[in-house]
């Protein structure tokens, strides 16, 4: 439904969104930043990160997100959901694939131009499909497909371009000491199942971001380019309560007078996918990453887009999966919801274009109303008929 809040919080960045869309290059300076590269470690509780000495540490440098959530459990849906705004129902860690039709955050890239990658720990080469690596040389597991949400689309392994996104740590290190600047403007970064945490223990993983971080971090690391890294889980470890977890802004897109500050802000995994739509004016998904609230950190937001605390938010647990395409319980299955073509996101723009005219003809009912709420299984979505989050005549083109 309409409310003043989604008005206000999407008619400003439309007007910025229609300056910003005209630009197209190979580097597409941000609004609030030029690049971002999001670190994810595995599984811990944010009061046990929070109390760690070299998260304590780190700490100092950027800004920590208090009340900042995962979606449900195990770690595979929450990867899923980050990039391509929604879960599927998926409650599990095998092997899933994702239909062609349903888009991710790459398909917004086309349109304007940032340039992106993930970078795989232990991936045995660009575009690798397997389920999973062993280390050379140890016994170790090195990659698992499970945090490479990526290698789960169809819309990305049918894709050659794309697949050669999909790197390893030695070719992000090479390209680092070659030129920071040839690092692509938004970054997925998973460690492998040791230094994430999964194998071993959150002391061996905040010590590894540590070493990690260290050059990244270096005064002049990014010859000038506001890069901001985001260090988070992928969700709790504790699976019976709501699924806290710790997230960290760092880097030189952190204004200096905010480091080592707090933002009690709500905010998703989600709010990924919503912060990168704001800060390149993108177009949307049409699906959960439209209404989910923006690092404000960052940025003051300029008056332009409004967080919002969604109501009840205190309630939700976020541990267990709602039904969908993906869930392992046969009880469970619900086919792939179209997205919400009407809405606006974050960025003040609407759907892809190229989105909206793979769906148009479904008109079918929606759980995507632009409202920010949060799903899980005991608080399911609710499917509605698609409506706009925004007056028509707020909808950026259609004066
Ligand atoms: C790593 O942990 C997973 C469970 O999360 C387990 O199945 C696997 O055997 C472990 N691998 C190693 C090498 O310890
Ligand atoms: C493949 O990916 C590239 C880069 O994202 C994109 O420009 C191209 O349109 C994609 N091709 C198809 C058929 O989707
Ligand atoms: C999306 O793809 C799925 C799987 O191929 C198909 O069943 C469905 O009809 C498609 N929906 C649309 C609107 O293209």
């Amino acid at each position: 439904m309409f409310t003043r809040n989604h008005f206000s919080r999407v008619a400003l960045a439309g007007i910025l969104g229609a300056f910003f869309s005209s630009t197209a290059a190979s580097h597409v300076p941000g609004l609030s930043f030029d690049r971002i590269i999001t670190i994810w470690l595995e599984s811990q509780d944010y009061v046990k990160v929070a109390n760690d000495p070299d998260f304590v540490e780190l700490k100092k440098q950027g800004v920590s997100l208090t009340n900042f959530y995962a979606l449900t459990h195990p770690s595979q849906p929450n990867y899923i959901a980050a990039i391509g705004g929604d879960y599927f129902g998926l409650d599990h860690d095998d092997g899933v694939t994702i239909p062609y039709n349903v888009s991710t955050f790459v398909d917004l890239l086309d349109w304007s131009g940032v340039s992106w990658s993930g970078y795989f720990e232990g991936i045995p080469s660009p575009g690798y499909m397997g389920g999973a690596s062993i280390g050379a040389g140890t016994d170790k597991w090195d990659y698992v497909k499970k945090h490479n949400p990526f290698a789960s689309y169809d819309s990305i392994t049918h894709n050659g371009t794309r697949l050669l996104n999909l790197l390893s740590f030695d070719d992000f290190h090479r390209a680092f000491a070659a030129d920071p600047q040839s690092i692509p403007q938004i970054v997925f970064v998973s460690p492998n199942m040791l230094n994430g945490g999964q194998n071993t223990t959150l002391q061996y993983a905040t010590k590894w971001s540590t070493d990690f971080l260290k050059p990244l971090l270096a005064d002049d690391a990014w010859k000038g380019q506001r890069t901001l890294i985001m260090l988070t889980y992928d969700e709790s470890e504790d699976h019976k309560k709501p699924n806290s977890i710790a997230t960290l802004l760092l880097g030189a897109a952190i204004p200096r007078d905010r480091k080592g500050t707090e933002d009690p802000t709500y905010y998703t995994h989600y709010s990924f996918l919503s912060t990168i739509e704001y800060n390149w004016a993108l177009p949307c998904l049409g699906r959960y990453d439209v209404g989910a609230n923006v690092f404000a950190a960052v940025s003051d937001l300029q008056g332009v887009y409004e967080n919002i605390e969604p109501p009840d938010a205190k309630d939700w647990d976020n541990s267990v999966s709602y039904p969908g395409a993906l869930n392992s319980d046969s009880e469970k299955w619900a086919p792939y919801p179209p997205p919400n073509t009407k809405v606006v996101g974050a960025g003040g723009q609407p759907i892809l274009r190229k989105i909206k005219f793979k769906w148009n003809l479904d008109a079918r009912d929606v759980p995507y109303d632009g409202s920010g709420t949060i799903y899980d299984g005991k608080r399911l979505p609710v499917y509605k008929p698609a409506v706009a989050n925004v007056e028509p005549e707020d909808i950026p083109g259609a004066k």
